[in-house]
């Protein structure tokens, strides 16, 4: 690995070192894979991973918390059958959100005991498919959905292990659109509710109550929001075991932040303490389920430059990546650190970087730091592994493009490029349609 550290490369030295690093001719790798070849290998543009990056990030946690809190992985960051797999068979355990993430979970081969399910609105057919896989833990947002749990495990003779998810009123100081903890937001059950609904929720039929939970944002660079949220959830446990009531488990939710190039996040020893410091004495079995900062890091998304259109003093440039692929930029104006693949010997030129999709908003940044950008170039974007091809859309019929996870030298394509076919196999004419005489389109899954 070619770590120089002149003028030149500056930016780079914002790169994770761990995912993404240049080769000794200056060629953007991912654990000794170059990502040109990729882009021969696979077409642009496409995400790619790396195995060691997220085994390390896991390992992260693992010493800073010790062997006694569990991790459970938020699988909406990154869903990938492959990236589960490989997550499950280092230990981890699974948070879910919805039935079609259990049934990646169970698809990827990774322990149903080890999972919880979260989320706002689990439908009754979510919640039967859970209890009948045997999950770990449903964490519950309303007093109504408890009810629903209780009715479904009650018919099916079963009970469901419970724990009531705590809107703890703490702002996590992140990004509005995932800043979950403050009264107001939609998630979890008022903290001044759960006293009363505790001891009811513990005499339910099918309900086997065994503590509380709480997420309160994702994102998060500071320590104090987890510090406050999680004395209030000590002071709730002890308030609740001294009204004779049993709290075993705390789930203290994710939301730990990642470097998007600002040089800084948070330690995992120092989140460790405040878990230690609030919430450590309470003999309870505690979890947190983290996703972003266990696969954010490991993962690049490469586009090609189309064309670029010059300006006064800067270059609108046009690649073949869109806000369907990468929706960050777009939903949270966030901003991924971009990196060329290969060396060039051009000057900086201040450009902005945008997708082909038809709205203002497909856009990737600006940047001032990259050479001069023009037809076949190829850019990285890093950061990339969380919620980027989780969150992607076939907006403008633009298929979803392929993942690769990348190990010691080796490469796998662990999604293909959707054949844009099995798009339009979906749809159907209707049957009144008078331009048809039937309901096929003639078109075939690729
Ligand atoms: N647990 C629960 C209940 C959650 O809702 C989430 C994320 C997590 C854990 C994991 O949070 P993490 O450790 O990844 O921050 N699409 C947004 C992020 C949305 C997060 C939603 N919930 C983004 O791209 O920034």
């Amino acid at each position: 690995m070619n770590m120089t550290t002149t003028e030149e490369d500056k930016p780079s030295q914002k790169l994770d070192r761990k995912s993404v690093h240049r080769d000794s001719v200056g060629i953007l790798s991912i654990e000794g894979v170059r990502l040109d070849h990729l882009a021969d290998a696979v077409g642009t543009p496409f995400y790619a991973y790396s195995s060691r990056a997220i085994t390390n990030a896991y390992q992260d946690f693992r010493s800073a918390l010790g062997p006694d809190i569990g991790i459970c992985y938020a699988v909406k960051a990154n869903g990938n059958l492959s990236i589960i797999a490989l997550l499950a068979e280092l230990g981890c355990g699974m948070d879910i959100v919805s039935e079609g993430e259990l049934q990646r979970v169970v698809a990827a081969g990774a322990r149903r005991d080890g999972v919880v399910f979260s989320g706002v609105g689990k439908a009754r057919a979510e919640i039967e498919a859970a209890l009948a896989a045997g999950i770990h833990q449903f964490n519950v947002e309303s007093v109504a959905e408890l009810e629903l749990i209780s009715a479904v495990a009650a018919s099916h003779g079963v009970e469901a292990p419970v724990a009531l998810r705590v809107n703890p009123d703490i702002d996590a100081l992140s990004h509005d659109k995932i800043s979950t903890g403050r009264k107001g937001d939609k998630f979890g059950i008022s903290i001044d509710e759960i006293a009363s609904l505790y001891p009811r929720a513990s005499a339910m039929h099918g309900i086997r109550l065994v503590g509380l939970a709480t997420h309160i944002g994702s994102q998060i660079t500071d320590l104090e929001p987890y510090r406050k949220a999680y004395k209030r959830i000590a002071g709730l446990t002890r308030h609740l075991r001294d009204l004779g009531q049993s709290v075993t488990r705390l789930d203290l939710g994710g939301g730990i932040g990642i470097d998007y190039g600002s040089g800084f996040k948070l330690d995992l020893r120092d989140f460790a303490s405040v878990i230690r410091e609030t919430v450590g004495d309470l003999n309870a079995e505690l979890t947190v389920e983290p996703g972003r900062r266990l696969v954010g890091e490991a993962g690049v998304l490469v586009a090609e430059v189309l064309y670029s259109k010059p300006h006064a003093d800067f270059d609108i440039v046009i690649i073949d990546a869109a806000m369907n692929d990468l929706l960050r930029p777009a939903m949270y104006n966030a901003v991924h650190p971009a990196e060329t693949v290969s060396p060039t010997a051009c000057r900086p030129r201040k450009c902005r970087i945008v997708g082909p999709v038809c709205e203002s908003s497909d856009a990737f940044g600006s940047f001032d730091h990259l050479p001069e950008l023009s037809s076949g170039d190829l850019v990285a974007f890093l950061a990339a592994g969380a919620y980027g091809a989780s969150m992607s859309s076939t907006y403008n019929a633009r298929p979803l493009i392929p993942e690769v996870l990348v190990s010691d030298g080796q490469f796998a394509v662990i999604r293909r490029r959707q054949p844009v076919e099995d798009l339009l196999a979906l749809e159907r004419n209707p049957e009144w349609h008078s331009a048809s005489s039937g309901s096929e389109f003639g078109v075939k899954a690729g």
